[in-house]
């Protein structure tokens, strides 16, 4: 039977809109896709999803974002009480918990609950956005969408438009983006919330339990939650941080299921998805498997080893180091699980073949003429920038870790104000210096940075595509010692010392000590060697990607394409499913209790399972713990609500699984699954293992 789904799968595949893939424009659901999802067993209506009259379930979606930065959304988080109460990821809050965590308090590893709301803690700097609406402006910005000119008059027209739209909604925040390839734009308003506090966060050996070895695989048990709380202004509108602000009143909250999922229910994912690139055409698949990939691999590996060790080595490095080793370990993990999965479903061969199709169509439309040949020919000649860009940027400008912080404090020591204003200067700067050295360790740094230079020098890169400064053939570690030795800004002490007699003719000589050099190196060399010609490479390129996608719709017209995703709302509907992952091998789509004491292993980090889960799980038996379904996600979907026929919270997206990464380039149904804790799991922790059940009493259960 499975047998006979797969080749029904791969017949398929000729037909490009495939069941389960994409991820869709809320707005746009009543015109495509709702049809598709009742039949596939939806029961609410598009309007439920998204309606800008009255409440929908829009409104307990929220985008996790910076300050700064709000439209960047690295995570998405559901409401699921009157009180704003927000569920979303642990590992999307792992830094929030981390900043809050000490080794007197040290909640990553302990857990944090706070027993009422005033022991909720501030999170300075993270916002969360909620969809008001959203428009289509393609028309709007016709005008300005340029086929053959550089990008100027729409970036000017954007700009315009954003202000007006702001204008006329006081107190929302508009952002304009490109979708299909740049071929139509639309338009988001937010309302952006900035008092985001921290309510409860189950310990590490739950909350990311499997850590790194389990990343991005199936069979999967984290209990990948954790749970915030918007505050807003006495009028519920967006205000900053005040102790006067009160709980968010939602227009609405998620409800959730207590009567879980099995295998062939309907789940839809709300979310914000970040990036996905399902449109690029064969030279780039080919670009990305031979040598983007394996280098930044290599480079990020080096770097892993050396802090494992020091993660090994000591509790306090251990707390240190934890989110920045997951996010160096999450990528590379990622783009290994990538190059896998495009080699095996030959992605490229497919691509190719698309391309072929495509020129022996467009032979007699000039509009086409010559695509194909111009995007393999701009792929060839990118191949060695991109290389050297991995370089000068992942073993570079973010190799070691001080490098990041010597350009983020040089960058402010060139605008020393005059004397008035030179205390806050120096008390600024000296926060932010405080702020790096709370999670650094020298040592670890220094290792890191003669790994760098060793790779940097060894990778065969040829004389025209090192900076100088850089080139090196004797003792890396020596040469590290030595730039570590005369720098100001591997020394707390001596940096506090700068910072609090810094004049210019202080920065001028700190500019001129060698790390800061071998920095400014490097710089200099991307932006007059690397940068400019790559950049000429990629306009060209946009304007490819744009042609391909208007020739593409108007060759396919049957098709119903999906946006590739960009950090706006999506909807991406599927079923919970499981898959054949390899020979032999069939993977069933729901984990329980009883795998983690399958895996419970208190000699491995990874597998340590708490006493009391122990003790629960003897005295509650089996339970849920996580799920995989066909719902076409990626990072930025994390923490997304996933939701059941009748729109009720059944999960929280966190991952997907190995053999389907590559599915932010090529989506497979037959393999590509997202993973998602179990809401029942979540619910259990919260009130079994933490006790905390008034955090339970707030939400809305239903059968
Ligand atoms: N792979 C998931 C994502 O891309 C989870 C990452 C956090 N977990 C970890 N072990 N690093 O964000
Ligand atoms: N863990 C990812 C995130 O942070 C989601 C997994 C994915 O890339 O699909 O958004």
């Amino acid at each position: 039977m499975k047998k006979i789904v797969t080749i029904a799968l791969s017949c398929l595949l000729i037909i490009p809109a495939r069941a389960d893939e994409g991820m869709w424009i809320p707005m746009l659901l009543e015109k495509y896709t709702i049809e598709q999802m009742r039949q596939a067993g939806f029961k609410l209506s598009a309007e439920d999803i998204y309606d800008i009259n009255k409440a929908s379930l829009k409104d307990a979606v929220v985008g996790l974002g910076r300050e700064g930065q709000p439209f960047h959304h690295f995570c998405t988080g559901g409401i699921i009480s009157d009180d704003g109460l927000v569920v979303t990821n642990h590992h999307c809050s792992h830094a929030l918990i981390q900043a809050h965590s000490s080794l007197e308090h040290n909640y990553l590893r302990d857990g944090f609950w706070a027993r009422d709301k005033r022991e909720e803690l501030a999170n300075p700097g993270i916002t969360a956005s909620i969809l008001v609406r959203m428009e289509d402006v393609t028309e709007q910005l016709a005008a300005a969408i340029p086929d053959d000119e550089r990008d100027e008059p729409l970036r000017d027209a954007i700009a315009r438009l954003t202000r007006e739209t702001e204008k006329n909604n006081p107190g929302t925040r508009a952002s304009i983006k490109p979708y299909f390839n740049g071929t139509q734009y639309f338009l988001s308003i937010f309302k952006i919330y900035k008092d985001v506090r921290l309510v409860g966060a189950p310990p590490s050996a739950i909350g990311s339990f499997g850590g790194d070895t389990d990343n991005w695989a199936w069979p999967r048990h984290t209990g990948d939650f954790s749970l915030l709380r918007v505050y807003a202004g006495e009028d519920n509108e967006p205000a900053a941080y005040s102790g006067k602000n009160r709980p968010y009143k939602p227009a609405t909250s998620f409800k959730i299921a207590t009567g879980g999922v099995n295998e062939g229910d309907f789940t839809v994912v709300f979310g914000y998805p970040g990036t996905t690139r399902e449109y690029l055409p064969s030279f780039a698949i080919d670009q990305l498997v031979e040598l983007e990939n394996p280098r930044k691999i290599k480079i990020r590996a080096d770097k892993l080893a050396i802090v494992d060790r020091a993660m090994e080595s000591d509790e306090l490095l251990r707390i240190k180091y934890s989110a920045k080793a997951a996010g160096i370990a999450n990528s590379w993990k990622k783009w290994q699980g990538e190059i896998k999965g495009l080699k095996r479903f030959n992605s490229a061969a497919e691509k190719r073949e698309l391309e072929n199709r495509f020129t022996d169509w467009a032979r007699e439309k000039p509009a086409y003429a010559g695509l194909v040949e111009r995007y393999r020919d701009l792929y060839a000649a990118s191949n060695d920038y991109t290389l050297a860009l991995v370089y000068a940027t992942e073993a570079g400008t973010r190799g070691a870790e001080i490098m990041a912080f010597i350009s983020q404090l040089q960058a402010k020591f060139s605008r020393l104000p005059d004397q008035p204003a030179l205390a806050a200067y120096r008390a600024a700067l000296q926060a932010e210096a405080d702020a790096f050295f709370k999670d650094y360790d020298v040592d670890t740094d220094r290792q890191i940075l003669a790994e760098m230079l060793r790779l940097y020098n060894t990778a065969g890169l040829g004389d025209r595509w090192i900076p100088g400064v850089v080139t090196f053939t004797g003792d890396h570690e020596r040469l590290a010692a030595d730039l570590f030795e005369k720098s100001t800004f591997t020394d707390p002490a001596k940096l506090s010392r700068a910072i609090s007699t810094l004049d210019a003719r202080r920065v001028a000589r700190i500019e001129r000590e060698p790390l800061s050099l071998m920095l400014a190196g490097i710089n200099n060399f991307l932006e007059t060697t690397i940068i400019p010609p790559l950049r000429e490479i990629q306009l060209e390129l946009l304007e490819l990607d744009k042609s391909w996608m208007r020739g593409l719709m108007e060759m396919q017209p049957e098709r119903l394409f999906y946006p590739d995703a960009n950090s706006t709302f999506r909807v991406a509907f599927g079923k919970v499913a499981g898959y054949e992952a390899m020979d032999a091998v069939y993977y069933n789509p729901v984990t329980t209790l009883a795998g983690i004491m399958q895996k419970d292993n208190p000699l491995v980090h990874d597998y340590n399972v708490p006493p009391r889960l122990r003790a629960l799980h003897a005295e509650s038996g089996n339970i849920p713990v996580c799920f995989i379904a066909t719902n076409h996600t990626t990072g930025g979907n994390s923490g997304s609500p996933v939701l059941n026929a009748s729109g009720h919270l059944v999960g929280l997206n966190f991952d997907r699984a190995w053999e389907g990464v590559m599915s932010d380039y090529s989506y497979h149904p037959e393999i590509c699954r997202n993973i998602s804790v179990d809401i029942r799991y979540v619910l259990f922790i919260i009130d079994k293992y933490a006790g905390a059940r008034h955090l339970i009493d707030e939400m809305t259960l239903v059968r």
